[in-house]
């Protein structure tokens, strides 16, 4: 058998115990499959004091991450630690220069530095594997590097975030409160250390910014990401949705339109019977429509200790059987300067929520600002009467450009019936 693979591990939290497990209790196994033992050297943390649940006293313990990328006996530093900057990013750079392959499943640091980092583990012939760093346990990017690596991706649509698919389900299946689902998701281990990026669709914008480099052979581009989250979706909304036939996910969405790529995160509405409008709670999707595949849905665990732990030891599986390779799929090198198209050109058809006041006159002026914009209604519902007072009417609206609903609700705001912002969301038949 070669010589064992040796691991130093930055990060003891969530995913870090998760893969001290599986080291631990499939040795033989991973031992088996990857022809040689797959071997932790060191670990660290912040805090060499904290019961983590597992045993460590076989590692040594360093104090400080660098340190791993120093040493003399580790060839792969797993980085565990998160964050675009500071602890992590110091890690993942010097390691990469140091000449060792990274494991890391740090969507925030390689969607803001995926591009320089991949140059860098290029240069030095390493590897920087990230499957983990996407939908959790699916492999969606060995999937989009290898699996699919014989077509040309036409779109990829994606429930990213756990958290926020874990708390709308919640808020569908039992009314309770944004916050105290949030809260449950975080005991759970789901949400981010700072879950605003997982409500804001910050951490799922992270992921889909990966796997658009990955699907078109573009330079990761986070800054030029549209990205709405899930606050502004309300308890009518969803109840609406469901008598219309839908649900509402928060879906990541990078498709080629006419020779262009578009690229957005946004809560949308997928029909409640589709393979998304099915994906629930904290399990996450990635829907792929390739030239020769046509359309392919994988699904699975996207947060968690186990499901990500699974996806970073596969990396590591990978690199102990000597597979090293394109970190984005194309060498980064060739990798296009992002070119997206406007959200403003973006044609679809969009559930549309008006808080007004029951009063005559408010659906001709509302009318009359649609038929201006030449935006078509396909439905529409108002429950019970109330007159004088606030009333919710909603409308499924038909294919229309993003400008032209924007411009709509603008000049809808500002009718004196109109109570609150519209608020508009897109539907995707998929
Ligand atoms: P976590 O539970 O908060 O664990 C973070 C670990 O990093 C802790 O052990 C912490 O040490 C250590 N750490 C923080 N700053 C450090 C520093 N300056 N030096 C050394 N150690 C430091 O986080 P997690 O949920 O495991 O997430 C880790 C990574 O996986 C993140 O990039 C995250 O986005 C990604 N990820 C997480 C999930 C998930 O379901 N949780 C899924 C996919 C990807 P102490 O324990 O001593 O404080
Ligand atoms: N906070 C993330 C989620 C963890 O809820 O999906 C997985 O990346």
């Amino acid at each position: 058998m070669s010589k064992p693979l040796r691991l130093g591990l930055a990060g003891l939290g969530t995913v870090g115990t998760g893969l001290v497990k599986i080291v631990q209790e499939h040795a033989d196994v991973l031992a088996a499959r990857a022809g040689r033992m797959i071997e932790i050297a060191a670990v660290c943390a912040r805090d060499p004091s904290k019961n983590r649940g597992v045993d460590l006293s076989g590692y040594d313990w360093v104090d400080a991450p660098l340190e791993l990328a120093r040493r003399e006996d580790v060839d792969v530093v797993v980085e565990m630690i998160g964050g675009s900057e500071g602890a992590a990013r110091d890690l993942v750079t010097a390691a990469l220069e140091a000449g060792k392959h990274v494991v890391t499943a740090n969507k925030a640091l390689l969607a803001h530095h995926g591009y320089e980092l991949a140059l860098l583990a290029e240069r030095h012939g390493v590897g920087l594997c990230y499957e983990a760093a996407v939908a959790g346990g699916i492999p969606i990017i060995k999937s989009l590097r290898e699996g699919f690596a014989g077509n040309r991706i036409d779109g990829v649509y994606g429930i990213l975030n756990g958290t926020c698919n874990y708390m709308l389900t919640a808020m569908r299946e039992t009314g309770r409160d944004f916050d105290v689902i949030l809260k449950e998701a975080q005991d759970l281990g789901y949400a981010e250390v700072d879950p605003t990026f997982d409500i804001d669709g910050i951490d799922a914008a992270h992921k889909l910014c990966l796997l658009s480099a990955l699907a078109f052979g573009t330079q990761p581009d986070f800054d030029s990401l549209e990205i709405t989250g899930i606050r502004g979706i309300t308890a009518t909304d969803i109840k609406f949705a469901g008598e219309f036939g839908y649900r509402i996910k928060l879906l990541g969405i990078a498709r080629r339109i006419d020779g262009q790529v578009m690229q957005v995160m946004e809560p949308c509405m997928v029909p409640e019977d589709s393979a998304l409008g099915g994906v629930e709670d904290a399990y996450n999707a990635v829907y792929v429509d390739g030239d020769s595949v046509e359309t392919a849905l994988l699904t699975g665990k996207g947060a968690g200790a186990g499901p990500t732990a699974s996806a970073v030891m596969s990396d590591i599986m990978d690199l102990a059987r000597g597979t090293v390779l394109p970190v984005f799929g194309i060498p980064a090198d060739k990798l296009a300067p992002p070119c997206w198209m406007s959200l403003n050109d973006v044609v679809g058809g969009y559930y549309l929520r008006l808080d007004v006041l029951d009063q005559p006159g408010v659906l001709a002026d509302v009318s009359a600002i649609l038929r201006d914009e030449r935006i078509s209604i396909e439905s529409m519902v108002q429950h019970g009467r109330n007159p004088g007072q606030p009333v919710s009417i909603v409308m499924i609206l038909h294919d229309t450009a993003h400008a032209a609903i924007v411009g709509a609700c603008q000049k809808m705001e500002s009718l004196p019936a109109v109570l609150a912002k519209p608020c508009f969301i897109p539907i995707e038949e998929l």
